[in-house]
């Protein structure tokens, strides 16, 4: 079997209100990285773009699952879900077809009050089926973060959405990456940019690794599933 010219598709989910913004800026950073590799294709996507409804908890994602898997087996893995399983018809049906179409999803959230922002949690909400039906089972994940401070949420924030996308059945691969958007870290903007990651050494170290292990973790995968599958 020939993996020489094997690529993984890389999602980049920025999940801010801020378009252009260093959440932006270091996620495109970040797929360039991956894409230098030679080993992975990249498509950034912003929430913002989307309309994403709280979820209504009324588990018609579920029973759906449930029922795909009583008629299929429920030792089959994934379960075959082919249709779009949400009672609500909105910006979520194309992102959960993007997700499924990856080999690879990043996800980007600012540090909002030590955590992360509300769009970017009901994004995670509406994703229950995966929870369930274990189609993301064998994608790689990262979270990725900035703040205004280095120690203000960041950690907070990558821990809500690792164990998330955990959740959801990916295989998080990495600790992630944080980076500040202020001088050092401290809090105060730099008046000459809006873009002050630029200038966050430490941050664009801690991606750098993260964004490798993710490019060959994920492609250990997709090759060594091209092989079972044979
Ligand atoms: C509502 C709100 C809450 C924030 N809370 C925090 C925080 O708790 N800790 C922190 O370090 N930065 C905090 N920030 C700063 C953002 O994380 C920071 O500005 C980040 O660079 C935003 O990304 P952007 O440049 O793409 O807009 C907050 C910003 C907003 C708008």
């Amino acid at each position: 079997m020939d993996t020489k010219n094997l690529k993984i598709k890389i999602l980049g989910i920025a999940g801010t209100p801020i378009k252009n913004g260093n959440c932006q800026y270091q996620l495109q950073e970040a797929l360039k990285l991956a894409e230098s590799t030679g080993q992975a294709i990249t498509e950034l996507i912003h929430l913002g773009d989307y309309k994403i409804k709280f979820c209504i908890g009324c588990d018609k994602c579920l029973r759906k699952v449930h029922k795909i898997q009583a008629e299929a087996g429920f030792n089959v893995s994934p379960v075959p879900v082919k249709e779009y399983n949400c009672s609500i018809k909105d910006g979520m049906q194309e992102l959960h077809q993007k997700m499924l179409d990856a080999d690879a999803i990043i996800l980007m959230a600012p540090v909002y009050i030590a955590s992360i922002p509300g769009q970017v949690k009901t994004f995670i909400d509406r994703c229950r089926t995966f929870v369930h039906d274990f189609r993301l089972q064998d994608k790689v994940a990262m979270a990725m973060t900035i703040g205004f401070f280095r120690n203000a949420g960041q950690d907070t924030a990558l821990d809500l959405m690792r164990t998330s996308l955990s959740a959801l059945g990916l295989n998080v691969v990495s600790y992630g990456s944080a980076a500040v958007s202020t001088k050092e870290g401290l809090g105060i903007p730099i008046r000459e940019t809006r873009f002050a990651v630029k200038e966050d050494f430490a941050g664009a170290v801690m991606m750098d690794l993260a964004i490798k292990k993710l490019v060959r973790t994920g492609m250990h995968i997709k090759a060594g599933k091209m092989v079972l599958e044979k």
